[in-house]
Order: C-alpha cells, then structure tokens, then sequence
C-alpha cells in the first residue's frame, strides 16, 4: 500500500479528526458521458475505485447528482462497507434537468432530499462532509448563503453531517458561512492555468482551512499548454502529472481530487504525488496563469 508520503503527504481537516491524503480522487468521470446515466463499464468504474484505495488514497469526493445517483451507487458497490478512515466527500445544491443541464437546488426541501439521497445511494447513517455548492457553472456568485447554510447546520446538529465545506463561493460568502457554522473546506475552480483564487487560497492556508480544486486538470476540456508539454518533456512525466504536481506545490492546504475513469491516468495521477518541480519550472509554469504569487508560494522541495 502507498502511504501517505507518496500521496503528497496528509492534511488534517480543521477541528476534525479526519486526516486525508493530499492526492484524492474525484468521482464524478465514474457516471456516464456528460455525467449523466451509467458507465459503459461498470466493472471498470468500480475497479478504478477499489485502486484508489488500494493506493492509500483515504478522499473521495462525489455528489449524488452525479448520473444522478449512479456515481454514489457504484461508490457503494465498489466500497462498502467503507474501510476505516475512508473519507467520502460530498456535495449539495445542485440538480440535473431531464436535458442533462445543472440546475440549483438549495430550497430546504431539496437539501434536505439531497442529504437523505446521498445517505441512501452511499449506504451511511452520517455523511463525513457535506459542501454547500452555490455560485454558477465555473465560479462564485454574489449574494447571502445564510439561507441554505443554515439548512445544513441544522442536519449537522441532528448528526446526520459530520462537517461543512462550500463550494463555489467567495471569501466574502466564507466569512457568512462561517458565522454560521464551522466550515473545513472550500471547493473552487483553480488550476494552473486558472488562478482567480491565488489570494482566496493563501488566506485559507494561514487559517488551515483545506482548498479543493475542482477541475484540476482542466475538467472537460483537460489543460494545453506549451509550458506544461514543455517541462513534462524536459522532466519525461506527462502534462498532467505537471499540472498536478504543481497544484501540490503550491500551497501545502491544497488537497486533490483528480477525475478519471482510466486505470491508466489514475496511475499516472498517483504517481504525480511524488514529483518534485524544480524552481525554475515553477517559475516558467507560474507564468500560465499570469497571476502568480511567488512571495506567497510554498514549496516543500
Ligand atoms: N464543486 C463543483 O462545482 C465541482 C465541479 C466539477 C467537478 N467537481 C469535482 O472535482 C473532481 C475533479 O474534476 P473533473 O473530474 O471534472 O475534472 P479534472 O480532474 O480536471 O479532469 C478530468 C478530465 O481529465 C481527464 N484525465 C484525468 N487524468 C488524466 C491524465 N492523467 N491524463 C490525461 N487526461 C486525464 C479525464 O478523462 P479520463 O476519464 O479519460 O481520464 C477527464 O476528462 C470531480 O470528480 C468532482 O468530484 C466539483
């Protein structure tokens, strides 16, 4: 089994005892084309699942509107019962239309549903974490959280969540939501090419708050860069493994959650814990996004 060294090392939820290992796995690749219905390959999704923990990995993140129900299903079949330590994160707020479109759901009752939900599909009397997913398709939104929040507080109190994370949000709607309730993570769009929260991220690693990357390498449409193919050619690794390897170096309360239903990149993936970029490829991979924060980089080289 990888330990926790290889996988980037461990990050301790604040005020939790949950200590996850900084390279994660996203499970939303596991449902079919555009996320929605089954895989082609089930057997396949469910041994993609049972690798990542074979590896050591202890964070999964997922959501019930993701087939919608299949991906926590196949979580289920493939996991349960959830070895100790196994951290399954998930998130609520959002729906799927029956024209496959992503669609808000943060009305009392459709938290609440969506709460019950994930408890079902994932075959759990409490959910580890629960973020609150607001905002639009790819970033934050203005406006109050309190509303929603206080739902999930509520469900937190009858113990049916153990801790709160938010998605999409900003640090405006973080310092709402943490007036309301302890929050451990915050799960925004950032990668090396999209770096809108660089200061978002170095004020939640001073508080030690973990930042989630959603997308991390790319989403969709996975990340091209001649930088990236540059220095994943001068280091003979792939681009991907760069993109990730950067994200670990740039702030220690980083923590990932790579998406793939392809034993061959979860490899790749894993293995990208254990790269070390040298400084001057940082320098040359900062420049992608264009708003780097060298003062405020941490590198653990
Ligand atoms: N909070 C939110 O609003 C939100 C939004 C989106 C996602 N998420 C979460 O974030 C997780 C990660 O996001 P994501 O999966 O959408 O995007 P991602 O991790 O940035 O990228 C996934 C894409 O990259 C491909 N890929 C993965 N590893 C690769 C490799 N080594 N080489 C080449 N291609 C590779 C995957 O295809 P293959 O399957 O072919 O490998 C897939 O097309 C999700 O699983 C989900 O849990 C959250």
């Amino acid at each position: 089994m990888t330990n926790h060294i290889e996988l980037g090392g461990a990050f301790t939820l604040p005020g939790t005892s949950m200590t996850i290992s900084r390279m994660g796995y996203g499970a939303m690749q596991l449902a079919g084309p555009q996320v929605w219905g089954p895989p082609r390959d089930v057997d396949g999704a469910i041994a993609v699942l049972r690798a990542v923990v074979d590896a050591g990995v202890n964070h999964i993140d997922t959501s019930d509107f993701y087939g919608p129900h299949i991906t926590n299903r196949i979580i289920r079949r493939a996991l349960h019962p959830y070895r100790d330590g196994l951290v399954v994160v998930t998130k609520v707020g959002a729906r799927r239309g029956e024209d496959k479109s992503w669609l808000h759901a943060l009305s009392r009752r459709e938290l609440i549903d969506a709460v019950h939900d994930n408890l079902r599909n994932l075959g759990l009397d409490a959910l580890d974490v629960v973020n609150l997913r607001v905002g639009g398709m790819m970033a934050p939104s203005d406006g109050s959280i309190e509303e929603p929040l206080t739902v999930l507080a509520e469900l937190k109190s009858k113990g049916l969540i153990r801790h709160l994370g938010l998605s999409n949000v900003s640090p405006a709607q973080l310092a709402e939501g943490e007036s309301i309730t302890g929050i451990v993570c915050v799960q925004n769009m950032y990668n090396v090419a999209q770096r809108s929260d660089d200061h978002f991220i170095d004020g939640l690693a001073s508080r030690g708050i973990a930042y989630v990357p959603f997308f991390p390498l790319g989403g969709f449409t996975p990340l091209q860069s001649d930088a990236l193919d540059a220095a994943a050619a001068s280091l003979q690794v792939a681009p991907m493994q760069v993109a990730l390897a950067w994200l670990l170096q740039r702030s220690p309360n980083i923590v990932l959650i790579p998406g793939t239903s392809s034993m061959v990149h979860l490899r790749e993936n894993l293995n990208s814990a254990a790269l070390r970029l040298p400084a001057e490829i940082v320098a040359r991979l900062d420049a992608i996004g264009g708003t780097s924060h060298p003062e405020s980089r941490i590198s653990h080289l």
